[in-house]
């Protein structure tokens, strides 16, 4: 039975109300319920309370629906990106920001979260433009600050990341994630106590990730600091499932740490240090391109030609929480340097036939394609290539919750299928990389 309009709009402000106070479960019940008669404002909030209640299709479905009414309202188009973006789709997710931001341009949160949409999407040079614009016109929120360290970050500016982390600080010393992302930038200019400062005191921001205390446990270890982290470990992680994997995967490396082991928090300053050791000649390959920001890295300090794999319809099979095709870029391949060669297909499909083409060894491999099944194809195929000296970064290798089951598991495979002799000579907790140095191959090595 549906009510008088004012009983129906006093259980619309009740519903806004729930969602407001993130109250999302008894929202959803409300909104169901006959009182409440089927409308646009009923969808729009539905669509809200799916967002909060993280079921993004049903958010997508219903926010999909009041657009259609008007189009160019700037809040529905954001929810309607926000539900992509929670449904692991930064492409969608962009595309609909981006027409939130050209309908109502200047609004910092709605600017912020464009940013943040690129940044998820990859696409950082140009979320970095974007949060620098905003900062030069004066909008100097803590969001938009943060989007400009992470994404500065990303393209290996760790001074300016830095720089950026530092201001947002600075007008807001209890922002957790910006504690926690400038400890792995102040590494590389200010050194290990000052990042293990930072570390600790994101921990005890209100509100912090307890995952951060899997980062400094990590971190302590692989400083050789065991006495710490393991009071860390015994204080602070215990048998938590969301904070074991960091502290377990670094302590899977101690056993073949090398002698020359150096402590990374920034991607492309770990990939052009393993290139920097990767003295053998041979092949320089990336495996997972997508946008290209590790390939650029690489390219640049490769000092050959490089070759890059993709798919660029993203993962072939869901991984963790994502679903097949989660990291694609519909098709679109990135632009690289002039000595960068991008090879568009599934492993399976494009390794085999450039390896015919392509004789002799390989001198570095970047594995940057998340699940097992993608390493294990790259590490079977290249593996009468990879030599004493030949070195291997993984992307995912420690950290997520199926790290053993993932790179890791694909590589330990490979080293005892192939009598690989091989150390860890870089490590960075933060990004959940790992270089590998190959010292022998074969029962004879
Ligand atoms: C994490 S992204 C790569 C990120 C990239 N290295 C960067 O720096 O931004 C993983 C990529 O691996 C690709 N990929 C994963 N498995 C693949 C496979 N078996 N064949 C082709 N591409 C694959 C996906 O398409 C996706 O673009």
């Amino acid at each position: 039975m549906t009510a008088e309009p004012v009983l129906v709009s006093n259980l619309l402000d009740e519903a806004r109300a729930l969602i407001d106070a993130r109250r999302y479960r008894p929202a959803l019940r409300l909104l169901r319920s006959d009182a409440i008669p089927n409308g646009l404002e009923r969808l729009h909030l539905l669509g809200l309370a799916h967002l909060g209640h993280r079921d993004a299709p049903a958010a997508i479905a219903c926010l999909r629906r009041v657009l259609a009414d008007r189009p160019d309202d700037a809040d529905r188009l954001a929810a309607l990106a926000q539900a992509h973006q929670a449904d692991n789709a930064p492409f969608p997710a962009v595309r609909w920001f981006e027409r939130a931001v050209r309908v109502s341009p200047g609004r910092p949160a709605l600017t912020a979260a464009l940013a943040g949409a690129l940044r998820r999407d990859a696409r950082y040079d140009d979320a970095l433009v974007l949060a620098r614009k905003a900062l030069a016109a004066g909008d100097t929120s803590p969001d938009i600050r943060y989007e400009a360290a992470m994404a500065a970050a990303y393209l290996g500016r760790d001074a300016e990341s830095l720089a950026h982390f530092d201001a947002l600080l600075a007008d807001d010393p209890e922002h957790a994630a910006a504690w926690f992302g400038s400890h792995a930038q102040a590494l590389h200019g200010h050194g290990s106590e000052e990042a293990l400062r930072r570390l600790r005191r994101a921990t005890r921001c209100g509100g912090a990730n307890g995952k951060y205390w899997g980062y400094l446990a990590a971190t302590l270890r692989l400083l050789g600091r065991d006495a710490e982290a393991d009071a860390v470990e015994a204080a602070e992680i215990g048998d938590n499932p969301k904070r074991r994997p960091l502290p377990d995967g670094a302590r899977a490396l101690l056993p073949k740490l090398s002698s020359d082991f150096r402590l990374f928090g920034n991607s492309g300053r770990l990939l052009r240090h393993a290139l920097a050791c990767a003295t053998t000649p041979g092949l320089v390959l990336e495996f997972g391109v997508r946008r290209g920001t590790s390939l650029d890295h690489i390219a640049d300090a490769a000092g050959q030609e490089v070759h890059g794999f993709d798919s660029f319809e993203g993962l072939p099979e869901g991984w963790v929480n994502s679903p097949r095709g989660v990291l694609t870029t519909g098709s679109q391949l990135p632009p690289v340097r002039d000595n960068a060669r991008l090879h568009v297909g599934w492993f399976e499909d494009s390794l085999p036939p450039f390896l015919a083409a392509h004789p002799g060894p390989v001198r570095f491999v970047n594995v940057d394609s998340d699940i097992y099944a993608s390493a294990r194809t790259v590490l079977t195929a290249l593996a009468d290539r990879v030599r004493p000296g030949t070195v291997i970064v993984f992307d995912e290798y420690i950290g997520n919750r199926s790290w053993r089951d993932d790179e890791y598991r694909a590589f330990q495979e490979f080293a005892a299928e192939n009598a690989v002799k091989y150390e860890y000579f870089a490590a960075s907790p933060y990004t959940k990389q790992v270089a590998v140095r190959v010292s022998g191959v074969g029962r004879t090595a």
